[in-house]
């Protein structure tokens, strides 16, 4: 009996630890890409790890600007359940890494020699404590204009370079019978908009001043006030349905020639590079208007979680490829944003794509590469969230004029702080 027992056990505890041991081989990723052009960057990464015998488990939650995403990883986090790693943006990650919660590549890190490549702008969000506690997927930015070449054409308008010839050309479309504007109207995709239009009334210094710095009189400056009524001047230019749309339908619409112009970060070119578009022929993707030469950024990162030892060789794993040169290019050129590592060619990158390295680059080196608000890297989750619900309100008419929005929004940092 004593034997029959000692040998089921032995059963049981291979039972058990093969089953582990194929945990320990998964890669478990919460993220929300779920469009078309970010599944199809996505599997750059999936393909990769799969055929170095990995097993990809998918924990998508779809919203974007990953809102629901970091609700669901809160929830994972909380109940002792941390995936292998998570998409996040900004603060995030540095966040969880003061809540203790944070795992350590600094080994991987140093090997590989991520210091030296990384732009100081991402280190800032991926090192917490002299720990790299995150993995740089990429970078985009939010301050472009994604324009109909076709529609464009047919209207005979060209490419705006000042807010003014925005409006007209907004106008000029509006008078064609075209949807001058393609809007998303959710919180983050507005206050994407208006991060674009501070830069553009205020200017670098101010940018920096008002949505990083979040100086009060700057937020409370006639500037600001400025800010919004332009915001409230290029929304009116969108078709009656624009509450509610997601990103991708928005992009889709310019696409298709339904709409003039999506004002969007650069994951709309994945969805053109989905649908086999061709800058300077189907799309242009001239900066917001009024930008050319700063720089308002974002950057996916993979933070990872303190998992137990058997769970660490894939996140070594899943840090090495997506670090990787190759991985950097090939995955960036579909997803619409640039490398995270300033050592990689940009040869196979579109014209959009060339245009956004020499730009960062550009930016970094002259001192106007400034954070998104709206994304997260402007200031902690709370104050964006405030930012995000201001600007949602004032384009919903629950604010009716700039003054009330500039009052609210400074009342609102205040207490997120
Ligand atoms: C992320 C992008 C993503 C976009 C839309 C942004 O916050 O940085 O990677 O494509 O949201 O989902």
């Amino acid at each position: 009996m004593r034997k029959l027992f000692l040998a089921s056990a032995a059963i049981l505890g291979l039972t058990a630890l093969s089953a582990h041991a194929a945990d320990n081989k998964q890669i478990d990723m919460l993220h929300w890409w779920t469009s078309g052009g970010e599944a199809a960057a996505l599997n750059v990464l999936k393909e990769m790890l799969t055929k170095e015998g990995w097993v990809w488990k998918d924990v998508a939650v779809a919203g974007g600007g990953g809102d629901p995403a970091m609700v669901a990883l809160k929830a994972m986090v909380a109940a002792g359940n941390p995936p292998t790693a998570s998409q996040m943006l900004g603060y995030t990650a540095l966040d969880y890494a003061a809540a203790g919660k944070m795992g350590d590549l600094t080994e991987t890190a140093k090997k590989e020699g991520w210091d030296k490549v990384v732009p100081a702008a991402l280190q800032k969000f991926t090192i917490y404590d002299g720990k790299w506690v995150a993995i740089p997927v990429n970078v985009h930015s939010v301050n472009w204009l994604w324009i109909s070449k076709p529609v464009l054409d047919k209207i005979g308008g060209t490419e705006p370079k000042t807010l003014d010839e925005f409006i007209a050309l907004l106008d000029k479309a509006k008078a064609a019978g075209v949807i001058p504007l393609a809007l998303g109207g959710q919180d983050w995709q507005e206050a994407t908009l208006f991060d674009s239009v501070v830069l553009s009334t205020g200017g670098p210094e101010f940018y920096k001043k008002a949505m990083n710095d979040l100086d009060e009189d700057a937020l409370k400056s006639d500037t600001m006030k400025k800010a919004f009524d332009n915001l409230a001047k290029i929304v009116s230019y969108a078709d009656p349905n624009f509450a509610g749309r997601d990103w991708n339908l928005a992009t889709a619409m310019v696409i298709k020639g339904d709409a003039l112009v999506q004002v969007m970060g650069d994951w709309a070119k994945g969805e053109f590079h989905a649908a086999k578009k061709e800058p300077g022929k189907d799309f242009l993707c001239p900066r917001f208007p009024g930008t050319d030469g700063s720089v308002v950024y974002n950057s996916d990162v993979f933070g990872i979680f303190a998992v137990s030892a058997d769970r660490k060789a894939a996140q070594v794993a899943l840090a090495t490829a997506t670090m990787s040169k190759d991985f950097q290019s090939s995955f960036n050129v579909v997803k619409g944003s640039v490398p995270a590592r300033t050592d990689v060619p940009d040869t196979a990158f579109d014209s959009c794509g060339k245009k956004g390295m020499a730009d960062l680059k550009k930016a970094n080196e002259g001192g106007t590469l400034f954070g998104s608000l709206a994304q997260g890297y402007g200031a902690p989750p709370a104050i964006a969230t405030a930012y995000k619900d201001v600007v949602n309100k004032f384009v919903h008419g629950q604010i009716t004029s700039s003054q009330e929005a500039v009052d609210t929004l400074v009342k609102a940092i205040d207490e997120a702080k």
